[in-house]
């Protein structure tokens, strides 16, 4: 269906930094980075380009390309996209996500899927939060849920973000248009160590171009959610 790559901070000295080592970014990425002028903000933009650069590389027919030949860029949208050089633009789907620590990437198997990919922490969140991105029926099912609040609050917010990238509109779309259930119906090719979860894009906003069907599975990774979003 889809793969995927972390990447941690502490893998290489020079992320943690936000710096980065010769040959790892292209001519187009390094003027990027140029125009981060903050530590957080250039260090989770590296761990995204090294995910994904390490997932494009394990992925391409023949021999891969180095490092520096793969720009991962982003349209005027903030999508992101890779471009090969000496090949033109990849023609697989990407998706990135990224907190403090790490950087995540996933591309689908199918050239014809469109994707969306979040990581959250699980930590506690404010009330406030639940009361102006979650849908009714979300805030019931956080009231609901006990002890294990910070898990369900992370996994709603992720399925939301990994669902709004699929459909290549950030926050241009209300958070509230999308209304999350903790689990989903089963489907055939549902990957090993992955929940199927739902997510329905609700009537209001049937201007939006919506998959159909749209596979949304989660998974727990330590402290984090992770989240993906997939369909045609
Ligand atoms: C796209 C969006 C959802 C990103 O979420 P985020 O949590 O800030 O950040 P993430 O690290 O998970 O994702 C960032 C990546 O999303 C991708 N992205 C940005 N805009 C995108 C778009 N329109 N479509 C698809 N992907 C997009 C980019 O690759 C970006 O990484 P990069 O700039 O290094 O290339 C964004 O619209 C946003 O601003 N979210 C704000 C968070 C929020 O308030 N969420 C409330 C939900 S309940």
């Amino acid at each position: 269906m889809f793969r995927h790559v972390l990447v941690h901070v502490g893998e290489h000295p020079s992320l943690a930094a936000g710096q980065v080592w010769p040959g790892l970014l292209s001519p187009r990425e390094s003027a990027k980075l140029a125009e981060l002028a903050l530590l957080p903000r250039r260090r989770k933009w590296l761990l995204g380009r090294v995910a994904a650069k390490r997932l494009v590389r394990s992925m391409v027919d023949g021999p891969a390309p180095a490092d520096v030949d793969i720009s991962v860029l982003n349209r005027a949208s903030g999508e992101p996209y890779v471009y090969i050089e000496g090949r033109g633009e990849w023609e697989f789907a990407i998706s990135l996500s990224h907190r403090s620590e790490i950087g995540m990437a996933a591309v689908p198997k199918q050239r014809e899927l469109r994707i969306g990919a979040d990581l959250e922490t699980i930590e506690p969140r404010a009330l406030a939060l639940v009361r102006q991105f979650f849908t009714d029926g979300e805030a019931a099912l956080v009231a609901a849920s006990g002890q294990a609040r910070d898990e369900v609050v992370a996994r709603i917010w992720s399925a939301k973000e990994a669902v709004l990238k699929l459909l290549g509109l950030g926050l241009r779309l209300d958070t509230r248009a999308i209304e999350v259930s903790l689990a989903g119906p089963s489907f055939v090719g549902c990957p090993a160590g992955w929940e199927p979860i739902e997510a329905k894009v609700l009537a209001a906003s049937t201007a939006v171009d919506v998959p159909s069907p749209m596979h949304v599975v989660w998974r727990r990774e330590g402290g984090y959610v992770l989240t993906v979003a997939l369909g045609v």
